[in-house]
């Protein structure tokens, strides 16, 4: 769906508050799989105002960088300021632990057997959580979660890997910015050379990007 760049971020929040609304009443607890990254700020603000069943929700993160608690390049640092009284929804991944593999061994542990709604964001090289390109985490399929095996853009990561992403049961894809529009049109046409195209999920997906993500194409 493509949506004009100053309304998407409600568009999402009422994808999201429409999502987390019927899972909650049909099933009577809801489980979200949440990205990092700069886009979905405005979007989990103005959805922790939503009245929603917060307390029948469980929030996870889809990736985080290995840095200290509190750090501004930590995922978690921007979630509990979105989110305020609702990131005590969150299951948090413990990425101040220098042991990274045990950190990722632990929160595979905590995973549920399958995500309501996991977010998706999209890099402008194709990567998404932190799978990122010519990483070995692209290549693990053994475990739920692992950390990269390289830094990348400056920190070493906690990952879902592709089969934890495979418990989805809607995806969610939030896309923005000229920056990418090859890498969109590259997970559109299913271009497994990209790690987002490798992608996944046991239900179906929903790509919400704006204008200039699409080339141009006009909103829908
Ligand atoms: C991260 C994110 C990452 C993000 C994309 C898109 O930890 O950096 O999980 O995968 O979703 O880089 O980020 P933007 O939406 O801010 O462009």
């Amino acid at each position: 769906e493509v949506i004009a760049t100053d309304e998407l971020a409600q568009a999402a929040t009422e994808l999201f508050a429409r999502l987390i609304t019927t899972t909650g009443a049909r099933q009577g607890a809801c489980t979200l799989a949440l990205s990092g990254g700069h886009t979905p700020w405005s979007v989990f603000g103005s959805l922790a105002r939503r009245d929603l069943p917060w307390e029948a929700c469980t929030i996870y993160q889809v990736d985080e960088r290995a840095a200290p608690d509190g750090d501004p390049d930590r995922n978690l640092t921007h979630l509990e300021a979105a989110f305020g009284d609702v990131a005590a929804r969150v299951v948090a991944m413990d990425a101040a632990d220098p042991d990274l593999p045990a950190a990722a061994a632990r929160y595979a542990a905590g995973l549920p057997a399958a995500f309501d709604v996991v977010h998706l964001g999209l890099g402008p090289d194709g990567h998404t959580a932190s799978l990122v390109p010519g990483d070995g985490v692209l290549e693990v399929t053994d475990v739920l979660v692992a950390p990269t095996t390289r830094p990348y853009q400056g920190h070493r990561r906690l990952t879902l890997t592709y089969p934890a992403l495979a418990r989805a049961r809607q995806l969610v894809w939030l896309v923005t910015g000229a920056t990418k529009q090859a890498a969109l049109a590259a997970l559109l046409a299913g271009d497994t050379s990209i790690p987002a195209g490798r992608v996944h999920a046991n239900g179906p997906s929903v790509v919400l990007a704006d204008p200039a993500a699409t080339s141009g194409t006009p909103p829908t």
